[in-house]
């Protein structure tokens, strides 16, 4: 069976030149731009390209990725929910092999296994309870650059992974761990409420984590109401949350709350929005 290995989250934002500046002017950088004009990169002739992606000291990465979407199945979910995140990829050793293996565990296929020049091969499926996955793997010497991983900053700012809000934790807890091989590394739930982290075997040399999680915020119910069991947050670990999360005011976020103490996280968090809606969660640092 293949490792599934978290590598970024994807926004598909309507004016991504405007919103990226939110996270370049808080701590990120720009690994890699590829567009239309970049060789051998994702043509397919259905549509065009536009991937900017966004790093902040550590493996995960942001992509925004700009309209008009390259496939119909991408604009089709993009006229029905807007700017907003719209999947998570996962690495895998071997693409191919695990089209049978998603499909005979309950995921359907948006799209099909395509290979993408020398670049990478991959397909879109959807987990049961609708959000997107993608699965990716990199061919010949391609890859998108990493960033050193390293804290950023006085505040010492590290991405550390995404938030997926559920329906049914639970089972969605067992898909995830049981499909797509992740591991607990902390879980705070009961009766079927709460959340939980999960990761990797390589989570500790590259620290990324997935949190499966009921809503817990006005701000999360909304999202939920709006679209679904949604792909609803970009989760960061700093040194310093307080200073992290007034800088990321001044970057241009929306604050939803400051940091306090979270029972269900055991940690320091806070809480805001970027203007297209999606969640960035910011909490103490989290120990290995
Ligand atoms: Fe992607």
């Amino acid at each position: 069976m293949s490792r599934y290995q978290l590598h970024h989250l994807c926004i598909y934002e309507r004016h991504p030149r405007d919103a990226m500046w939110n996270w370049l002017k808080w701590y990120h950088a720009i690994p890699a731009y590829y567009w239309d004009g970049y060789a051998d990169m994702h043509q397919t002739g259905e549509g065009g390209v536009d991937y900017t992606f966004l790093a902040c000291g550590a493996p995960f990465q942001l992509q925004l990725e700009a309209p008009p979407y390259q496939f119909e199945y991408e604009r089709k979910w993009f006229a029905e929910h807007g700017s907003g995140i719209n999947h998570i990829c996962w690495i895998v050793p071997n693409a191919w092999e695990t089209v049978d293996h998603l499909e005979s565990h309950g995921a359907t296929v948006a799209m099909p296994y395509e290979e993408f020049g020398g670049t990478y091969n991959g397909f879109v499926a959807i987990d049961p309870e609708g959000r997107w996955v993608e699965i990716m793997e990199y061919v010949g010497g391609f890859k998108t650059p990493d960033v050193e991983f390293h804290p950023v900053g006085h505040v010492g700012l590290q991405a550390l992974g995404v938030v997926q809000l559920c329906r049914d934790l639970d089972t969605q807890v067992e898909w995830y761990t049981e499909v797509l091989s992740q591991r607990v590394v902390h879980d705070a739930r009961s009766d079927n409420d709460g959340l939980v982290y999960l990761a990797d075997d390589t989570y500790r040399e590259r620290q990324c984590v997935s949190v499966l999680s009921t809503p817990s915020t006005e701000a999360e119910a909304a999202l939920m109401d709006r679209h679904g069991p949604a792909i609803s947050s970009v989760l960061y670990h700093a040194d310093d949350v307080e200073a992290a999360w007034s800088d990321a005011v001044s970057a241009g976020f929306e604050p939803i709350s400051p940091p306090a103490h979270d029972g269900r996280i055991g940690a320091k968090t806070g809480y805001l929005q970027e203007p297209s809606g999606n969640i960035v969660q910011i909490r103490e640092r989290l120990g290995l």
